[in-house]
């Protein structure tokens, strides 16, 4: 097992070994895995290019590490207590025999279908262990998962597929997340549709409801699982083959597919797992993210299983049949550390407390969030009433890009401060630059989040556009990996993170470029031209507020209009892009150069409308006039 930090003491000194001596640190936790062959050299790296290389020559499997080098005092201890969408139906439980004999005997279905090492599977799926045995079955043969959140819409269900060029699709007939039934199948069919690479389709059947087949292209799971066998002898795989590719968004419209190779990400998203939440054997794991995001991958899947971990996973909806439903399935499992996001922290307290009466909670022992910045009002709801005080909240910041938790407190060791991710994990070195790229070293420093060094988990690539992960990433400041987010060092050199300082936007959690979606709401045929800024939300943290030029109304005017883009943005990019507010104006602040003054366009977001600061080089001041007019007459019809 990989080794723990038990106490601050023991994580001040392993901090300042693994800054000291990264390599030497690394190789250590590394030692604690099964290698098929042990790597020639831990680390071999250059920003400049960028090249990122750990484990050198080291060859291995990652489900070997969660599989046989656990298996003989795991073999009958759950490894996933899956809870269904609707209460009423019965739950399941997984052994890690049972899993292991689900991910061979799947690895076995997918070399029937002549899926090879280095192959792209696509993963479209609801919640449920078929998930994360796909997952793992791909991992086993070498082929390479992309899973794509079953939120997406048809149209960037194959953005994603095309761009990876997968030669399968694994799906389900449909999905349930609270009281909606998802059509899947139907999503996928029409995907598929617009992609040339896909093969195969793999249909799990979940809800039971019929759904056309197409001959020679779409086979049942439990078809072909029929006569797969269950043991298959894991593919060897270099320690930097890719273990997979997740999608995120960035200030472009394009989706970028990130690449997470084997080895580094499995040595960290097993080591943040142990010792952010000082997880110890026996405890009851419950993270409540989608796999169809980073988080899924890391501590639902990957972090825990790599720790022998017994996992809940959970189908649904916090809302659904009722705002109880986590505190519920906390007390069915007896969890010991729960895993979740602010967004669905603040739903469920402005639900009210009634939702927590017979609740007992007193299994916990651990509270966690994750992606995006809570509010003290949020943290101390979670800490007080979740928590009973008496447990820890680890806050912990990271990104897709970072494969794995950054800076966060570890649980019950590293103080907290209410809105503070607190300190970095062993082997983080932060840097805060200014817009020059200057350190600014020393305590309350505010500025650019930057890292100096590398890290096992961090992701390798940009899936076909490696010159797009240079520019990104390292193109900012020389010789950093610049992450995006602005930050704060306080007086006791806490760190507490800001929010994006790009175009990327953070709603409920999930990740959203507002050029993406600009983009969709372009394609309303009446838009002319759109612009998206985000503003404050009480609930989902940032909402998404869009100013359309539209040429004309036709029926339904303005409302109809607003309506009509909202429903848009729904079928190009998926009902959690949906714009909460949606502005029908006659032109938009521009600079003389065309530049969008997107300044402008928060303020009146945020409902200031006085003050815009310098605006004399705009092409047309007046227009700000009129914007900000018809913003005010819509929040007032609105109430
Ligand atoms: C934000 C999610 C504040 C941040 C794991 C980051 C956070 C983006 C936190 C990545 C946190 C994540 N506090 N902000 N604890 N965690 N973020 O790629 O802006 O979906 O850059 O990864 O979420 O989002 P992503």
């Amino acid at each position: 097992m990989v080794p723990n930090i038990s106490s601050l003491s023991s994580y001040i000194l392993e901090y300042q070994r693994s800054c000291a001596n990264p390599t030497g640190y690394w190789a250590y936790v590394a030692d604690t895995f099964y290698w098929r062959r042990k790597y020639d050299e831990v680390l071999r790296w250059d920003f400049e290019k960028p090249e990122i290389a750990w484990y050198v020559n080291g060859k291995l499997n990652i489900t070997e590490n969660i599989f046989e080098r656990q298996i003989y005092y795991r073999r009958k201890q759950v490894a996933l207590y899956w809870e269904p969408n609707d209460p009423g139906q019965p739950a399941r439980s997984l052994t890690y025999q049972e899993l292991f004999e689900a991910t061979q005997q799947f690895a076995n279905v997918l070399i029937a279908q002549g899926v090879r090492k280095g192959d792209r599977v696509a993963i479209y799926m609801p919640m449920v262990p078929e998930l994360v045995v796909a997952m793992l079955a791909c991992a086993r043969i070498g082929a390479v998962h992309s899973v794509i959140f079953a939120g997406f819409s048809a149209q960037s269900l194959a953005e994603r597929i095309n761009d990876a060029g997968a030669r399968v699709l694994i799906t389900a007939d449909g999905g349930y997340r609270g009281e909606k039934t998802i059509p899947i199948k139907a999503i996928a069919d029409e995907a598929m549709e617009s992609t040339e690479c896909v093969e195969r389709a793999i249909v799990l059947r979940r809800t039971g409801e019929s759904v056309p087949m197409k001959a020679g292209r779409d086979y049942w799971w439990h078809d072909l699982k029929k006569n797969a066998p269950l043991v298959h002898e894991a593919v060897e795989v270099d320690a930097e083959d890719p273990l997979y590719i997740l999608y995120t968004s960035g200030s472009t419209g394009k989706p970028k597919g990130l690449v997470h190779t084997t080895a580094g990400y499995m040595v960290y998203t097993a080591h943040t797992f142990r010792n952010v939440f000082q997880y110890e054997e026996g405890d009851v794991y419950f993270c409540s993210a989608d796999i169809g995001w980073v988080t899924g991958h890391s501590y639902l899947v990957y972090g825990p299983l790599l720790n022998g971990a017994t996992n809940v996973m959970f189908e649904g909806v916090p809302t659904w049949p009722d705002a109880g439903r986590y505190w519920q399935i906390i007390d069915k499992y007896r969890v010991n550390q729960f895993y979740t996001a602010p967004t669905a922290i603040r739903a469920l307290m402005a639900l009210g407390m009634e939702w927590l009466n017979g609740k007992d909670l007193g299994s916990l022992k651990v509270l966690g969030t994750v992606g995006e910045p809570i509010n003290e009002e949020a943290w101390h709801w979670y800490h007080d009433h979740i928590g009973k005080n008496k447990c820890p909240i680890v806050d912990t910041w990271w990104q897709t890009e970072t494969g794995g938790i950054m800076i966060s407190p570890l649980a019950g060791i590293i103080p907290t401060k209410p809105s503070y991710a607190t300190l970095p994990f062993v082997g983080i070195q932060p840097a805060i630059v200014d817009d020059n790229g200057n350190e600014l070293t020393g305590n309350s420093v505010e500025g650019n989040l930057a890292i100096k060094f590398p890290w096992p988990g961090m992701a390798r690539t940009i899936w076909g556009d490696h010159e797009r992960f240079r520019h990104t990433y390292f193109g900012r400041f020389a010789n950093l990996y610049f992450t995006g987010d602005g930050v704060k060092r306080d007086e006791d050199g806490y760190y507490r993170i800001l929010g994006r300082v790009d175009d990327v936007i953070n709603v409920s959690g999930h990740r959203l470029g507002t050029a993406e979606i600009e983009n969709a709401i372009n394609e309303h045929p009446l838009v002319v031209e759109s612009a998206v800024v985000a503003f404050p939300h009480p609930v989902k943290g940032q909402g998404i507020y869009a100013f359309a030029i539209c040429n004309e109304f036709s029926t339904g005017g303005e409302a109809g209009i607003r309506q009509s883009v909202v429903k848009t943005v729904e079928r190009i990019i998926g009902p959690f892009a949906r714009p909460d507010k949606v502005l029908v104006v006659s032109g938009l602040p521009k600079t003389r150069s065309g530049k969008i003054m997107r300044r402008i366009l928060r303020k009146i977001a945020l409902g200031e409308g006085d003050d815009f600061g310098d605006t004399t080089t705009l092409l047309d001041p007046a227009v700000v006039d009129e914007i900000v007019t018809k913003a005010r007459a819509m929040e007032a019809e609105a109430g």
